[in-house]
């Protein structure tokens, strides 16, 4: 069959809302409750609804906290999910831990705690949790870091080129997290209305005192929590008569604007790209990245560099290109002509790294793609002062542009992040925000 054939018989896919949902962050969910991510039950109905054969493989290249490759791996599908950020690795990792590990968790978190008491380590003086807590605070929760290190990252993730945490166990992985979701309520009075945002305290500012035992009692409390909510996933299985074998998944820390995947590997992708809000993405994340210092080999600074939607200047001098389409080159005629201060300079240099990353991303992701194989994108539109950002059009073309034809699209209205910001009521622009799901065929 030809591949157009193929695609004009595939069924039409279930789309619920893309938009995050409180309610529906249950169990896994609820221990990292990624702002920028989508629903599993979005995922989950998406792909079931594909109808995808046996052995068919999934990409999300922009995996977050691993919506797309849990989903997957809970239906039996191969999946790999690419994310530039180490924190989300971590995380995507962890909501991969099999049930039946469920109850190993507690046991080793206690013996990781009582190791972490006995032999506190000294600190660097460029240990970056100084940034938030007194000295004692964050030499404890080094010394739980150091022993998760110790006991649970092995050798499959240490090469002559240092730790790749994309291959990180489970559990490990389980319990960074816990210590990711203790250290991040312990620095709650460094959060602000904007979910996105982490304020870095002044040198002035009182950093974060808290006991070793309230530290611990976060953390074992976490590690609890997550052992039942795995605990009752595996109940949950039992009572079905052949739960499907979870699929085979693939983490890997990678740039999509450079990533190598072989041609026509992969039978469908499901993802949400950084959005064009000017969301730093690192920024989001920065405690985490704080916990996992001794494990990085990138600085937060070069890594929220790299970042599509970086909110750092790029370094080398980017061109409009016809091939992002018509959207994209009205929209930047605009800004770049806008009154306001720093428009035609700092945002339009910003904007043209946004695009030129995301141009590239997708041609590689087209190019990893099959003939006749899907690719569903969630992607929220935005606005530039009164310019609209229509990102979903703009991403249409460029998809056109790389291979892709749009097959279905269903938008949905929601609240969006930038109508906290304050500055946003100066201007003329409807409130909230279309966050769109477009369905591609190749
Ligand atoms: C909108 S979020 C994806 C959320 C995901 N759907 C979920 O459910 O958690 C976009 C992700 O893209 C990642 N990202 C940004 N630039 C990237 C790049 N150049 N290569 C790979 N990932 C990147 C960010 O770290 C972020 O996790």
């Amino acid at each position: 069959m030809k591949a157009r054939e193929a695609a004009q018989m595939a069924p039409r896919f279930r789309i619920l809302s893309p938009k995050r949902n409180k309610l529906l962050q249950t169990g896994w969910e609820g221990f990292f409750p990624y702002y920028a991510g989508f629903p599993e039950v979005f995922a989950r109905e998406l792909l079931q609804s594909a109808e995808l054969p046996n052995g068919a493989v999934i990409l999300d290249p922009w995996n977050g906290s691993g919506t797309t490759t849990y989903a997957a791996s809970g239906l039996g599908l191969s999946s790999i999910g690419i994310d530039l950020n180490p924190v989300m690795i971590i995380v995507a990792r962890a909501r991969l831990l099999p049930p039946t590990e469920a109850d190993h968790l507690r046991p080793l978190a206690a013996t990781i705690l009582s190791h972490a008491y006995s032999t506190p380590p000294i600190l660097d003086p460029n240990e970056a949790l100084l940034g938030w807590f007194k000295p004692s605070t964050a030499a404890f929760i080094r010394g739980i870091e150091q022993n998760i290190r110790r006991s649970l990252v092995g050798n499959m993730t240490k090469s002559p080129d240092g730790i790749h945490l994309d291959k990180i166990s489970g559990t490990a992985a389980t319990l960074y997290v816990a210590l990711f979701a203790a250290c991040r309520k312990l620095v709650a009075p460094f959060r602000s209305s904007n979910p996105t945002w982490l304020r870095v305290p002044k040198e002035t500012d009182a950093r974060v005192a808290a006991t070793k035992a309230k530290v611990a009692q976060y953390f074992a409390a976490n590690v609890r929590d997550m052992s039942g909510a795995l605990a009752a996933t595996l109940d949950a299985d039992l009572r079905i008569a052949n739960p499907p074998r979870a699929g085979e998944c693939e983490i890997s820390l990678s740039d999509t604007a450079s990533m190598k995947l072989r041609k026509g590997s992969v039978d469908f992708v499901l993802t949400s790209p950084p959005y064009c809000t000017r969301i730093d993405y690192t920024a989001a994340t920065r405690i985490e990245l704080a916990v996992l210092g001794p494990l990085l080999t990138i600085s937060a600074r070069a890594l929220g560099k790299q970042m599509i939607g970086s909110t750092q200047v790029p370094s080398t001098l980017i061109e409009v290109d016809e091939s992002w389409g018509k959207t994209c080159a009205r929209f930047l005629r605009a800004l770049r002509k806008h009154p306001s201060k720093a428009s035609g300079g700092y945002y339009y240099r910003t904007h043209l790294d946004y695009f030129h990353k995301m141009s590239r991303s997708i041609e590689r992701m087209s190019h990893a793609l099959k003939p006749g194989g899907h690719a569903v994108l969630v992607i929220q539109d935005s606005y530039y002062k009164d310019i609209h950002n229509d990102l979903p059009e703009i991403i249409s073309e460029i998809g056109v542009t790389h291979g892709l034809s749009l097959k279905q699209r269903k938008n949905f209205h929601l609240r969006s992040m930038s109508d906290i910001n304050p500055g946003r009521r100066s201007y003329e622009r409807p409130s909230g925000a279309t966050e769109a799901v477009l369905c591609f065929v190749k």
